[in-house]
C-alpha cells in the first residue's frame, strides 16, 4: 500500500477462489493460495500477503449476485435517493458506480432518469443489471478505462462503490481513473467492510480473497492523502456485519467533517494499529475453529441434521479453516441458481436450491450467511417453530 514494513497478522491456511462454485469433474482443476493477512507499521492497512490473481476471482461466470438480499435491496436504494437529493442535482450530471454487479444500486438512479454509468468486468451480473435498465460496461475500473469513460460521457459529479475498492490490490490504478474521471468538485463515495467490527467479533470469515483490503478509517485517510484526494466524510453503516461509508473529495474542494477525527481517535483507543489487537484475534479463532467442529461433530454422532444456511464467499473461509466437509454439513442451500448444483469451493459441500432447507426441516441450521441474519430470521420462524435452531460461530459458536 505505502511501502512500509508489513507485519503478518493471521494465516487463514491454504484456501480456494471463494466464489469459485464447481461442477464436480472440475475439483481437480482448483486454484488454492495461501490466505494470511498482514498490518502495516506505517499507515496501519491490513492487507493480504500473497494475493489471489484477479482474472481468477472475477470471470464472466462470477456468481455473486447482491439483490439476492432484500436488506441489500432497501439499503441501496436509500444509497440512491441519497446520492440523488444531495448530489445529483444537475439535469445532466453522471454517475459512475464501480462494482455494480447486478444492478442493485443504479436501477433505481435509471428509474429517475439519472445519467449513469455501471462497470463491473462480472458478464453475468452485468447482464442482470442491463436486464433492469442499467447502462453497463463489462470491465475493470482503472485508470484505462476511466480515460475511455472519459472520452465517451464526460466527468463524472459522483463515483460510488461499494464492496469492491477494497478488493483491487493495485488500487492505484483506481484512484488515478477517479482523478481522471471525477470533476473538480466531485465526490467518490465507497462503502466497505469496518476492520474495526471484524476484530472486535471476531469475523475471521471475512478474510477471503476478495478482500484483499480491510480498511480502517485511520489506513484509508493515509491511503487517499498519499493518491492525491482528501477524506472528507465517514460514517458507520450496520451492513454486512459493520461497514464504513467514506467520503473522498480533491484536497480543499470540501469541508472535511469532524467524524474523521473522531473515528480515527475511536481507533487509536480501541488499538488499531496495533499488533496486540491481532493477537488477540487469533487466539479466538483458533478457539472458534475447535468449538465449531466440536459441536458439528457431537450433532452428527448423535444423529442430528445440520445443513449450511447461505453459500457465501464467506464460508468458504469458514469451511476450509476449519476443515469442515460433508460429513458434517451435508449441503447448503441457498437462493442464488448460479451456485446451485455446483460444489462449495474447497470443501466441496453441494449447494441445494432453497427449497431444500424445508424438504424436511433440518435439526440444526449453520448460518453462513450471518450478516444477513435479521432478514433470514424473521423468514424461517417456522423452521424455529418446528423445533429447529440456528448455529452462530462469532465472536464465539453458540446455538440460539
Ligand atoms: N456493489 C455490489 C457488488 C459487490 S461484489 C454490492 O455491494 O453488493 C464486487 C463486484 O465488483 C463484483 O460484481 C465484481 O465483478 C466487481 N469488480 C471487481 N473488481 C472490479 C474492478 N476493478 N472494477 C469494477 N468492478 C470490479
Ligand atoms: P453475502 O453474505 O451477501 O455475501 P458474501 O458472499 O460476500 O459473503 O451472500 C449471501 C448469500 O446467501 C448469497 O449467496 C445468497 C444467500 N442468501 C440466501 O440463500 N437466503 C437469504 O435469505 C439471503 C438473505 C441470502
Amino acid at each position: 500500500m505505502c511501502a512500509g514494513p508489513v507485519r503478518e497478522w493471521v494465516d487463514l491456511g491454504r484456501q480456494p477462489v471463494s466464489n469459485a462454485f464447481l461442477m464436480p469433474e472440475e475439483v481437480d482443476s482448483e486454484t488454492f493460495f495461501r490466505l494470511a493477512v498482514g498490518i502495516c507499521a506505517d499507515c496501519t492497512m491490513v492487507q493480504q500477503l500473497e494475493p489471489m490473481p484477479t482474472d481468477n476471482m472475477f470471470r464472466p461466470d462470477y456468481p455473486y449476485r447482491s439483490s439476492t438480499s432484500a436488506g441489500l435491496c432497501s439499503h441501496f436504494e436509500e444509497v440512491a435517493h441519497l446520492l440523488r437529493d444531495t448530489e445529483l442535482t444537475g439535469v445532466d450530471d453522471l454517475v459512475v458506480e464501480i462494482g455494480s454487479n447486478d444492478g442493485i444500486m443504479l436501477r433505481r438512479l435509471s428509474a429517475a432518469g439519472v445519467r449513469h454509468l455501471g462497470v463491473d468486468p462480472s458478464a453475468g451480473a452485468a447482464a442482470a443489471a442491463a436486464a433492469s435498465g442499467v447502462r453497463v460496461r463489462v470491465d475493470f475500473f482503472d485508470e484505462r478505462s476511466a480515460a475511455e469513460i472519459l472520452a465517451t460521457d464526460g466527468p463524472a459529479k459522483v463515483i460510488f462503490s461499494a464492496n469492491t475498492v477494497s478488493h483491487v490490490a493495485d488500487i492505484d490504478t483506481v484512484f488515478r481513473g477517479v482523478d481522471r474521471l471525477l470533476t473538480a468538485d466531485g465526490i467518490f463515495v465507497f462503502e466497505d467492510r469496518y476492520v474495526s467490527d471484524i476484530v472486535e467479533y471476531a469475523y475471521f470469515d471475512q478474510i477471503y480473497d476478495e478482500h484483499f483490503y480491510l480498511f480502517a478509517v485511520r489506513s484509508v485517510d493515509a491511503m487517499v492523502a498519499r493518491l492525491g484526494f482528501e477524506l472528507v466524510d465517514v460514517e458507520r453503516i450496520p451492513i454486512h456485519g459493520g461497514s464504513v461509508r467514506y467520503t473522498v473529495a480533491r484536497p480543499g474542494s470540501r469541508e472535511r467533517r469532524p467524524s474523521v477525527a473522531r473515528m480515527v481517535d475511536e481507533e487509536a483507543r480501541y488499538g488499531i494499529g496495533e499488533h496486540e489487537t491481532y493477537l488477540r484475534f487469533g487466539r479466538q479463532i483458533e478457539r472458534i475453529r475447535t468449538d465449531l467442529v466440536a459441536l458439528l461433530t457431537d450433532l452428527r454422532d448423535a444423529g442430528r441434521r445440520v445443513v449450511g444456511y447461505g453459500a457465501t464467499s464467506k464460508s468458504a473461509t469458514v469451511t476450509n479453516y476449519c476443515g469442515i466437509g460433508p460429513d458434517l454439513v451435508p449441503f447448503i442451500c441457498d437462493t442464488t441458481p448460479e451456485k446451485q448444483g455446483r460444489l462449495s469451493p474447497g470443501a466441496h459441500i453441494p449447494v441445494r436450491p432453497y427449497a431444500a432447507f424445508s424438504d424436511p426441516y433440518p435439526d440444526y441450521a449453520l448460518l453462513l450467511a450471518w450478516n444477513h441474519a435479521e432478514e433470514i430470521m424473521a423468514k424461517e420462524r417456522q423452521f424455529v417453530e418446528q423445533g429447529g435452531r440456528w448455529i452462530l460461530y462469532a465472536p464465539h459458536v453458540r446455538i440460539v
